[in-house]
């Protein structure tokens, strides 16, 4: 018989695993405690921007026209428990409040509410990012909990997917990882990636620690190879050097390879900058301090790129913002996502607001979210209106929209031609034929 799967949590990771899950043909119950949610993805309706997983869910979700009806939603843990051969747990650990450490009270309430429930045999599969040593915790935890006793399980199995290609990197992950106690555990997980481990993924089978430790050394380096061409974008200003090109020139190198390395006002999001701090925080706990006081640098490096760039506005406006208008392009933390949770565009927009700056943004799809998270910031409805009046625009998130703007049309309504490019994203060419001054950040001014 076919597994039985369960997804607690449905934020970005786990309403796309449970779709993901039911495209690949399993009967799935999605948990959530939130019932709003529950609400909405129960109609298909997806609360968060994220191409493509409408349409997955939608393709699933039983009650919708022409659906398989694989896919169901529920709030209760009896129900789940009762559903379930295999329970993914994908809620979210963000980091605490005024500390670098994670917080866990999420997946320790999860597992909390399910291992009660689970009275038959069944395998819980953690996918949250946690602090090694978790699993562990959380196994006895099970053993203690569940009325099945042994013949309940854990694994561990950490998720690589990236916002805007959620889908896509939960169908066809380039790799799947798990961490497993037991020969029954890891056939249960071969058999739920079947169709993937078909098409080629590779399957790296190891033990609890490791495989918690592989997804924040894995965010641990992206965050790294972004922060080493930032630093190197601080030196190219202060030698006159291109850093687009360095990038470029390092970039043909296989052993480094071109990716991540677009210097700019660097990464933000839920995941990178907390999942350096969690890791600083665990490696203290563990005694391993001295191993990651690298990631301080990188952490620093990277929140210096915000204030790098609300000064080069500052300068271009003629040194202080007082009655100057600024309009920023872009409040999510990347393009093709709606998540502005440590943004570092919308924290610019703040640093510059906070400073006597009029500040309009607009963002493709960040807006109400951003107008959430910061109330005071002037919004519009379109870039062209959020350049209006504009003594200098800001190009901070690097939607496509922006790269297609026309700079003659905006130059139309600004009082100033003047664009800062803190992803080094736009056509310094294209901007400059339209009579605009453009500079980037790590870049000639020419
Ligand atoms: C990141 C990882 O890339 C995923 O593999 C991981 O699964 C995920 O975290 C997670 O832990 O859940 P994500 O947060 O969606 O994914 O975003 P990234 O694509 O990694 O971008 C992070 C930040 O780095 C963004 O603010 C982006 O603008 C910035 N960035 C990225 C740069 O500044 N320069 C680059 O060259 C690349």
């Amino acid at each position: 018989m076919a597994l039985k799967i369960t997804v607690i949590g449905t934020g970005y990771l786990g309403a796309t695993h449970a779709a993901a899950m039911a495209e690949l043909g399993f009967e799935v119950l999605g948990l959530d405690i939130v019932p709003e949610k529950i609400e909405m993805l129960s109609a298909g309706r997806v609360p968060m921007y994220e191409p493509g997983l409408e349409e997955l869910l939608k393709a699933h979700v039983a009650g919708i026209e022409g659906s398989t009806g694989r896919l169901r939603f529920t709030t209760s843990y009896a129900e789940a428990g009762a559903f379930g051969d295999v329970h993914f747990i994908c809620v979210n650990t963000p980091q605490k409040h005024g500390e670098y450490a994670c917080d866990m009270s999420y997946v320790d309430a999860a597992v909390e509410s399910l291992a009660p429930c689970l009275e038959r045999a069944a395998l819980v599969v953690g996918k949250s990012t946690v602090p090694v040593g978790s699993a562990d915790r959380l196994a006895q935890r099970l053993a203690e909990l569940a009325p099945a006793g042994d013949e309940v399980e854990l694994a561990w199995n950490p998720e690589f997917l990236r916002e805007g290609f959620a889908v896509q990197d939960t169908l066809h992950p380039d790799r799947i990882v798990v961490g497993v106690r037991s020969e029954h555990a890891e056939k249960v997980l071969r058999e739920v990636y079947a169709t993937p481990m078909a098409e080629g993924s590779p399957l790296v089978v190891t033990d609890f620690p490791t495989s918690e430790l592989v997804k924040t050394a894995a965010n641990s380096f992206l965050a790294t190879k972004i922060s080493f061409i930032n630093a190197m974008a601080e030196v190219c200003e202060a030698a006159g050097g291109d850093v687009a090109k360095l990038a470029e020139a390092i970039g043909h190198d296989d052993r480094i390879g071109a990716k991540f390395l677009r210097a700019g006002i660097g990464f933000g999001g839920g995941c990178l900058p907390k999942d350096i701090r969690a890791f600083m925080a665990r490696a203290g706990e563990l005694g391993a301090d001295q191993a990651l006081t690298f990631l301080r640098e990188v952490d620093s490096i990277n929140m210096r790129r915000r204030g790098h760039m609300v000064e080069l506005a500052r300068d271009a406006v003629g040194g202080a913002f007082l009655g100057k208008r600024v309009a920023v392009l872009g409040a999510t933390f990347k393009p093709d996502s709606d998540d502005v949770r440590d943004s570092p565009a919308l924290n610019v927009a703040g640093q510059i607001h906070l400073q006597g700056g009029q500040v309009t943004v607009y963002d493709p799809k960040g807006m109400d979210n951003a107008r959430r998270v910061f109330p005071t910031l002037g919004y519009a409805d379109s870039a062209v209106e959020a350049a209006r009046g504009a003594d200098v625009v800001l190009h901070l998130t690097e939607w496509r929209e922006f790269r297609e703007l026309d700079p003659a049309a905006l130059a139309e309504v600004v009082s100033r031609r003047l664009i800062l490019d803190g992803r080094n994203a736009l056509d310094a060419t294209t901007w400059r034929s339209a009579g605009w001054t453009y500079r980037a950040m790590g870049r000639p001014r020419a």
